[in-house]
């Protein structure tokens, strides 16, 4: 290489930016949706805090919050859950579709696809206006749950069931996924489901929402920004944890099994499912909320069993890694105790996230400009082509 080229290629690396391995501590755009705050505010959504809109608010007014930028009025929100009852509606090609679903797939796969031919049959697929975009979102999040539990119920020959006026987002999705409805227990878990829809809806430039907006820069439509979006969600170091961590306490058993279990898993090298975050370094603060939520929700319906394999694990890994819970950790406590059968996990987060990944391909459409990063080159140097009658 000659000296003066061997010079443009450094100039150039040295005017190009740090490349950082993972995307890690880039800023890839800007976003007013989420600000992730490692000191005490923790998590806010459009500047609210995640820890009051858990406590004190509803998934469907975040959802609203997400999607429209302000809290509803109490008319606002009554018009809002009344459309998410009556869009809850799949077209005709999703029955046929139904029908060809091999019924063991996963049903992430099913969604995934499902998304896509809905993408297919929406009135307003190719329109990318603001406004088109909100009105979409709307119709995936109220179809979203409807999709899921009709795949549920067709492959178990359970009967079919639709959401019901009166009830809240996260009473229709537990009545939708389990027939639980109306007692004092069904309502506590209903709560609780509808707080960790609440710490799912949001999160900024995660893997799945970044796949979105990527998707989104290129001016192509929400359902197809949704597709790439799930299929990312879906890879256990994402969204696919919490159906891990669900296994994980599965194959543990007890608390008292716990401790051997977790210590002979680190011995192989393995991850432990539900530990660790890209950003939140120091904890992930929805964590604390939803043990919470998890531990009274086990004094409720009588059943400690899952909240001491998890505390178990979570002891060890502490001690051990240093490693604090993430979100999916004591998420799954919750789930396993409302009896949601753990290969929908990473399905119920898409019924929240829907609302984030919607909200970010607004954003981005909104304000588009292609994303198109640049590699580091690593392949061979120049190589003379050789004809394929002389190549050996
Ligand atoms: C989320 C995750 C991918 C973030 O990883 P990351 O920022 O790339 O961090 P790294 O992979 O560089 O890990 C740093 C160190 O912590 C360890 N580590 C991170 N998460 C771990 C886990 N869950 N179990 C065991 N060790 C873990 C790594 O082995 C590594 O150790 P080393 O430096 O001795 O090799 C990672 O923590 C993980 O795989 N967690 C489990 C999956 C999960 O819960 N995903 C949901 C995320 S919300």
């Amino acid at each position: 290489m000659s000296i003066a080229m061997k010079g443009s290629i450094e100039n150039e690396v040295k005017s190009r930016p740090a490349y950082s391995p993972g995307l890690e501590g880039v800023i890839a755009g800007e976003s007013a949706l989420c600000l992730v705050d490692e000191g005490e505010a923790g998590l806010l959504y459009r500047g609210y805090p995640i820890r009051d809109l858990a406590e004190y608010g509803t998934f469907e007014e975040v959802a609203y919050l997400l999607l429209f930028g302000h809290l509803p009025s109490q008319q606002e929100l009554a018009d809002f859950s009344a459309q998410l009852i009556h869009q809850a509606v799949l077209p005709h090609p999703f029955e046929v579709f139904l029908g060809a679903v091999p019924s063991d797939s996963h049903p992430m796969d099913m969604v995934r696809t499902g998304v896509s031919l809905l993408g297919m049959v929406d009135p307003e697929a190719a329109d990318n206006s603001h406004d088109a975009n909100v009105r979409k979102s709307i119709r995936l999040l109220a179809q979203i749950p409807l999709m899921i539990a009709t795949f549920y119920r067709f492959v178990n020959r359970k009967p079919l069931v639709r959401p019901q006026g009166g009830l809240t987002f996260g009473e229709n999705l537990l009545y939708l996924l389990t027939d639980r409805r109306g007692s004092d227990e069904a309502k506590a878990m209903a709560r609780v489901l509808d707080v960790s829809l609440t710490l799912y809806a949001e999160h900024e430039f995660n893997a799945s929402t970044f796949a979105a907006r990527v998707t989104a820069s290129t001016m192509t439509d929400l359902h197809s920004a949704v597709t790439s979006a799930i299929g990312t969600l879906k890879g256990p170091l994402h969204g696919g944890a919490n159906e891990a961590v669900a296994e994980m306490f599965l194959r543990i058993g007890s608390h008292e099994q716990a401790e051997a279990w977790v210590r002979e898993a680190l011995r192989q090298k393995q991850r432990i499912m539900g530990f660790g975050h890209r950003v939140l370094k120091k904890g992930d603060s929805r964590s604390a909320i939803i043990q919470r939520q998890a531990e009274s929700l086990s004094r409720i319906c009588g059943d400690r069993r899952w909240y001491e394999i998890a505390t178990a694990v979570d002891h060890v890994i502490e001690q051990e890694k240093g490693l604090r819970p993430n979100l999916d950790f004591y998420t799954a406590v919750a789930y396993l105790l409302m009896g949601i059968p753990s290969t929908l996990y990473t399905t119920v987060f898409i019924c929240s996230r829907i609302t984030g990944w919607c909200a970010h391909v607004i954003e981005q459409q909104d304000h588009n400009r292609l994303m198109r990063p640049r590699a580091l080159y690593t392949g061979p140097s120049r190589r003379e082509y050789v004809p394929l009658d002389r190549r050996t």
